[in-house]
């Protein structure tokens, strides 16, 4: 698929071919079995961290590249494009807790944490969503009561990925009081380790696909939390979690594309490859139109996360933008995917070839860091905000 619309500078060029040939010599060989058998890769947290893919837009000072948001996004991309479970760990891990610590946290926070996470040392996570608090994420009920020099968390987060792996998770909970309930504006972020006394990895999902990234439940059972593990304001949890999941959603968008580019690629060599009533089927008209609509649909799903993502990387607020381009890229994942199956008819349908494991790991881009619903509200909120 041409880049030729977003030029790419030379830098962004040689983090692309990194994490291209990354994908195909160390993802790709052993991806269609993880899939099958739902296994997590040890191995690949040390490997993306030795890229420096865990700390992308980390500064140097942390361990970090010191890349911009459209760079990491390109590297994403082509992890996509292999292993779209691979590229979740690596979305969630550079754009939520990460990026929540070097913009909200303290100087000790920082130092304690981001040169650990940058070098794979400590995974990351963020524990927003609950059973029964999901698009309302304001409904959350996980709850945080001030002891001291510490807070006491209990409750249930839902959905968490990573979050048996993970050494530093954000997690959101009620800082109000049940008799002063204060909605968005009552809840803290706290960074929660697995060492804390009343941390319990919960069950583990059996998913329709990202089937080799694990997503759990985490309980917290009257788990003290260090104040020095609150996050900013404790009262402005929700808000950082909204403002990073602006840039969460990006990578969303950029793992979408990348696995319907792949559809999109599996499904042009197999028209040119596959013949019926004597000629390919590239030569059909039926089949020339779908390939026509998938590339045009990837190829405006990328142009608007790019034009999102240069946007953040000028400082300019991309509520909207983040929004239209994790709902354009999720729905053209599933199209395209939808319709690459049908280009290869019944070999689309087993699991000789790809397509059907891409049409199965890219519906989850319509629902994880908000539903397409959600996305749709968010950007109808805002024509009317201005
Ligand atoms: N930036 C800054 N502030 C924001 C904001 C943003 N993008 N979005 C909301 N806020 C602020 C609002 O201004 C408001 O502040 P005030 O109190 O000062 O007015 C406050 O947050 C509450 O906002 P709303 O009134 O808009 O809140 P709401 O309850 O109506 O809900 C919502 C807003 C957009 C529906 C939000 O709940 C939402 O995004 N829901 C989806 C949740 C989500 O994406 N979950 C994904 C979990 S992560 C995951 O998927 C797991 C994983 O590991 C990958």
């Amino acid at each position: 698929m041409s880049w030729a619309l977003i030029p790419l500078t030379e830098e962004q060029r040689a983090i692309q071919r990194a994490a291209r040939d990354f994908a195909r010599e160390e993802l790709e060989p052993g991806v269609a079995d993880r899939d099958r058998d739902g296994r997590f890769d040890d191995s690949l947290v040390p490997k993306l961290a030795a890229l420096g893919f865990l700390g992308m837009m980390l500064p140097e000072r942390y361990d970090g590249l010191g890349l911009d948001t459209c760079t990491y996004l390109v590297a994403l991309e082509e992890i996509a494009a292999v292993d779209a479970s691979a590229a979740v760990l690596m979305s969630v891990h550079n754009s939520l807790p990460t990026q929540m610590i070097l913009r909200y946290g303290s100087d000790a926070q920082r130092e304690r944490f981001l040169p650990r996470m940058a070098r794979g040392e400590v995974l990351g996570a963020f524990a927003l969503s609950e059973p029964e608090a999901g698009s309302d994420a304001a409904a959350l009920s996980t709850r945080a009561v001030r002891d001291g020099n510490d807070w006491i968390l209990s409750g249930t987060k839902a959905w968490v990925t990573n979050g048996n792996l993970a050494g530093a998770i954000l997690a959101l909970a009620r800082t109000d009081t049940p008799g002063d309930y204060k909605g968005a504006r009552g809840i803290g972020t706290f960074i929660v380790t697995p060492d804390l006394p009343g941390f319990r990895v919960g069950r583990k999902e059996d998913k329709l696909g990202l089937r080799s990234s694990p997503t759990v439940q985490l309980h917290f059972d009257e788990m003290r939390v260090p104040a020095s593990n609150v996050l900013g304001d404790p009262s402005h949890g929700f808000i950082y979690a909204m403002q990073s999941l602006e840039h969460g959603r990006l990578g969303i968008a950029a793992q979408a594309i990348g696995i319907a580019r792949a559809a999109l690629e599996v499904a042009v060599r197999y028209a040119a490859e596959r013949r019926q009533f004597g000629k390919p089927i590239k030569e059909f008209q039926a089949i020339q139109f779908k390939l026509a609509d998938m590339a045009t649909k990837v190829t405006a799903s990328r142009a608007l996360l790019y034009a999102a993502a240069a946007a953040r990387d000028r400082g300019e607020p991309i509520t909207q933008f983040a929004s239209m381009s994790k709902l354009m890229a999720s729905d053209t994942a599933m199209a395209v995917t939808t319709e690459a199956i049908q280009v290869l008819g019944g070999y689309g349908y087993v699991t000789d070839y790809p397509v059907e494991r891409y049409f199965r790991d890219a519906k989850i881009t319509q629902i994880y860091e908000g539903t397409s619903e959600i996305q749709r509200i968010v950007i109808a909120r805002e024509l009317y905000a201005r």
